[in-house]
């Protein structure tokens, strides 16, 4: 029972968390104004809406881990290492935003691999 409800709130919430990773790449995708050193309001609350729903989405996946049949697969723990991967790009990508140097953008894109690279082998569940 508990384990269903886990298993449905974690499908839920990749898949907002994709929804939320996507918003945050387009909206962080061009360089900010030069004169700009902190994140705009509107940006920053797509910054947190993003790392909430995927910081979400990894702890109810560590947790169905833990409790359920998959621990002696390999693709949780290789989703917890692209998960770990997804969160510091995530967290680079601000500053370099910040910085107005442009190499935020292949962060972004990182973001993206990877959500999507996890939801590929969670699916496949092959490993
Ligand atoms: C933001 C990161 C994540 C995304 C986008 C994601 C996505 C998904 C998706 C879409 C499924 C459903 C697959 C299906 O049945 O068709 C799934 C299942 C699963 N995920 Fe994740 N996941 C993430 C993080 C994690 C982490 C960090 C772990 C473990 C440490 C994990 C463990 C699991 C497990 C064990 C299942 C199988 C549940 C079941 O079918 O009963 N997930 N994940």
């Amino acid at each position: 029972m508990l384990y269903l409800a886990l298993r449905h709130s974690h499908i839920g919430l990749s898949g907002l968390a994709m929804l939320a990773t996507l918003v945050w790449v387009i909206a962080a995708w061009k360089n900010p104004n030069p004169a700009t050193r902190r994140l705009p309001t509107w940006l920053r609350v797509i910054y947190i809406v993003n790392r909430a729903t995927v910081g979400l989405a990894g702890i109810t996946g560590l947790w169905l881990t833990l409790i359920g049949p998959w621990r002696i697969f390999l693709f949780p723990y290789l989703g917890l290492l692209g998960f770990i991967v997804l969160e510091l790009a995530a967290a680079f990508s601000k500053r370099t935003w910040l910085s107005g140097s442009g190499h935020h953008r292949a962060l972004l894109c990182a973001q993206v691999l990877c959500i999507l690279g996890i939801s590929g082998l969670m699916s496949a569940k092959i490993i």
